[in-house]
């Protein structure tokens, strides 16, 4: 992000203040909002997350003080840079500052310069810390499919999403199959494991990446399989701890990992759901399904998950009778990001036939919005990066999307 898009939120009761700070720093390019009181604040960041905030102490409802406290309590503000505006240049008033979470402060009356170098310095010590964070946490993206509700499509779009990103950006897939008690990856892809999930939590403390590596089943799509246990009852041997030390282990050897994570709430469910870069939520037009899938956003909700990390997928499992979409994203409070025709036919044949939709001779409707998907999903991160050439089904997602 270049500095003249960065955002800067201006608190203070005093409209002198923020008139003059808005047209200072908007002059210079800087996206600036403001608000007068530390309610209100929070109301603004609610919808608009600034990439810093400068704030008066003495308000009305709510003080500086306050606020930053406020802030540092919640996950997504909790590094949020903060400039406090001090009428008092005392050491009590620095300490408290200080204590309540406040990265710098001026006390006024203030020189423009100074308030601006500060507000530079931050802005500069932030985008770098953004950056460390980003690189810790390379290796493979992680992209779980749950359904609550069942039938509706997550395991033909786990399968199909690891088939196409495999072959769109030439890269390492792998596909998990997490949908407990019986996984059907398997059966989707005409595969026959002799190794699954199941043996591999038997020999969990010898889990090693040779050892991992060798146990997945590569699929000649070329995505590297990790079938579920053959029987539901090894499913209780799939635990999050289980997935805390094979998840390391995948992200670093695969640029993509994909979980089929089925629709039960189990301990390896929610570890993978915590940890996943992006929940795809598939869901059917019915109210059975509106219903289960708006519990679980409130559940994700609960757990302080990202939901701009969620994305609903609206998938017609029937052609009739369905509610009205946007009736639905009002009733789940996060928009529906993809939306999979109905097509039973080439669904069911893919299925019987175990080749996965995108892989079947002809081009169908379902097949192109799952490429689509796909390409939605990942375009951001991987277009940039230098290949040779542009794989047959790079070049026609693009051509459909981007013409
Ligand atoms: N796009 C679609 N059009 C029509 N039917 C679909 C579609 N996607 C899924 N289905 C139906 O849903 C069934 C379940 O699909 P599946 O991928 O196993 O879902 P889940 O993993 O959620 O149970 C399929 O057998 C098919 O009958
Ligand atoms: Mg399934």
């Amino acid at each position: 992000m270049t500095s003249n898009t960065e955002r800067i939120l201006i608190v203070d009761d005093s409209s002198l203040i923020t008139k003059m700070l808005r047209v200072k720093f908007g002059s210079m390019g800087f996206d600036v909002r403001t608000a007068t009181d530390g309610l209100l604040a929070l109301e603004v960041i609610k919808g608009w997350m600034p990439d810093l905030m400068i704030s008066d102490v003495m308000m009305p409802n709510m003080g500086g003080y306050e606020l930053c406290k406020t802030l540092r309590q919640s996950p997504e503000t909790a590094n949020l840079p903060i400039i406090l505006l001090t009428a008092q240049s005392g050491v009590t008033e620095k300490v408290k500052g200080f204590e309540s979470g406040a990265d710098d402060y001026v006390t006024k009356p203030f020189d423009f310069e100074e308030l601006e170098a500060r507000v530079r310095v931050l802005l500069a010590r932030s985008q770098a810390q953004k950056g460390e964070s980003a690189h810790e946490k390379q290796g493979g993206e992680l992209f779980a499919c749950f359904s609550p509700k069942g039938g509706v499509g997550t395991t033909t779009i786990a399968v199909n999403l690891a088939v196409t990103l495999t072959q769109m950006w030439e890269a390492k897939t792998a596909l998990i199959d997490l949908a407990l008690p019986i996984g059907q990856v398997a059966v989707f892809m005409d595969l026959r494991p002799n190794f699954t999930l199941g043996q591999m939590a038997q020999k969990e403390t010898l889990l090693d990446e040779d050892f991992v590596l060798q146990a997945m089943l590569p699929h000649n799509s070329g995505v590297r399989v990790l079938s579920a246990p053959r029987a539901p009852e090894l499913s209780e041997l799939i635990t999050a701890s289980l997935i805390e030390n094979l998840f390391p282990i995948l992200r670093d050897n695969f640029t993509f990992v994909i979980v089929d994570a089925g629709r039960n709430f189990t301990d390896a469910a929610l570890s993978i759901l915590e940890r996943a870069d992006r929940i795809l939520l598939p869901l059917s037009p019915d109210l059975a399904s509106l219903q289960a899938t708006a519990v679980t956003l409130n559940t994700f909700r609960e757990l302080e998950y990202d939901l701009e990390k969620i994305w609903p997928i609206l998938s017609w499992t029937f052609s009739q009778d369905a509610l009205p979409q946007k009736e639905m994203e009002r009733a789940l409070g996060v928009p529906i990001q993809i939306v999979l025709p109905y097509d039973p036919r080439t669904v069911v044949q893919s299925i019987n036939r175990g080749t996965p939709v995108v892989m079947q001779a002809g081009k169908s409707a379902i097949s192109e919005a799952l490429e689509n998907a796909a390409y939605q999903l990942t375009a951001e991160n991987h277009l940039g990066k230098p290949r040779n050439g542009e794989p047959p089904v790079l070049r026609r997602v693009r051509k459909r999307l981007v013409g």
